[in-house]
């Protein structure tokens, strides 16, 4: 055992995560998470995250969204959240471009139902360079399916679920490298199960109680994922931590 203890004050506390080399996913893409919990690892208070996110758990949610290609997010996430556009400060969005991307990443939202308020601002005020993405299954509704169609870029994988291995595929054929999936909990936990989670950056927020819904929730029968703590920051009480996946640190030790 180790102690890990008090370290200097990062200058810039982006910097340990953009210095993460994403070049080598496990599979199709590297996909980060990205999440906050709880003591007890709730993921949310009266069905949302924002009571229990830090005031520098939610700076560094935003700041994150510089390392994503297309920030993906499940649809009862958006639902409950009301969720928004990425918004950048100008100068991550100037690096971006300097690396050859968008000012800001696309979101891509996750549904089956097709159940999506298409007021939001997601759907109706996303930026040409970003249009927001959904994606679905063929088993849709086909109503629903054609209103989907006139408010974002649908794509379609699958005949009666989304599989994480082809949303990605669909990702990697649109030259996207890096996933950012903030969740929720669902979404997580069928990209765990699926073997596709190469990152997990988790925040432990200085919080007990809340909703009965922890921070991922693999389907039944999946197996056990095995993590390598890469790094531990920490702000607020509030606690930074960040995984890879362990079979990805083999994969490299084997190289
Ligand atoms: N603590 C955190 O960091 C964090 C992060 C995000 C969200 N949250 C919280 O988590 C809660 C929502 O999470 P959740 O787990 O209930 O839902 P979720 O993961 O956000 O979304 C689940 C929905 O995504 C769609 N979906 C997921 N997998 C699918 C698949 N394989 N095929 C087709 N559709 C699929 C379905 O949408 P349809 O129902 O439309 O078919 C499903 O109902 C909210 O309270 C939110 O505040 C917390």
């Amino acid at each position: 055992m180790r102690i890990y203890e008090f370290g200097h004050e990062l200058e810039d506390s982006m910097a340990p995560y953009l210095a993460v080399d994403r070049s080598a996913p496990k599979h199709e893409c590297w996909v980060t998470g990205h999440m906050v919990a709880g003591l007890d690892g709730t993921a949310a208070i009266d069905g949302k995250v924002g009571a229990l996110s830090t005031g520098s758990d939610q700076t560094l949610f935003r700041q994150m969204r510089q390392i994503a290609d297309v920030v993906l997010v499940g649809a009862e996430t958006v639902r409950r959240e009301g969720y928004g556009l990425v918004r950048l400060s100008d100068e991550a969005q100037e690096q971006r471009e300097r690396d050859g991307k968008p000012p800001t990443p696309p979101v891509a939202v996750v549904s089956g139902s097709l159940d999506l308020n298409w007021n939001l601002k997601l759907f109706t005020e996303a930026p040409e360079h970003a249009p927001t993405m959904v994606i679905t299954s063929a088993s849709a509704d086909p109503d629903r399916l054609a209103e989907a169609k006139r408010h974002a870029t649908v794509i379609i994988v699958g005949q009666d679920r989304v599989e994480p291995e082809h949303v990605l595929r669909e990702f990697a054929s649109r030259g996207y490298g890096v996933v950012l999936c903030e969740g929720g909990p669902t979404l997580l936990g069928e990209f765990v199960a699926a073997d596709r989670l190469d990152e997990l950056c988790l925040s432990i927020a200085p919080i007990f109680g809340g909703d009965n819904l922890p921070v991922g929730l693999t389907p039944d029968g999946a197996g056990i994922s095995s993590f390598e703590l890469k790094s531990v920051l920490g702000e607020d009480d509030t606690l930074f931590l960040r995984y890879e996946s362990a079979r990805q640190k083999r994969a490299h030790d084997d190289e």
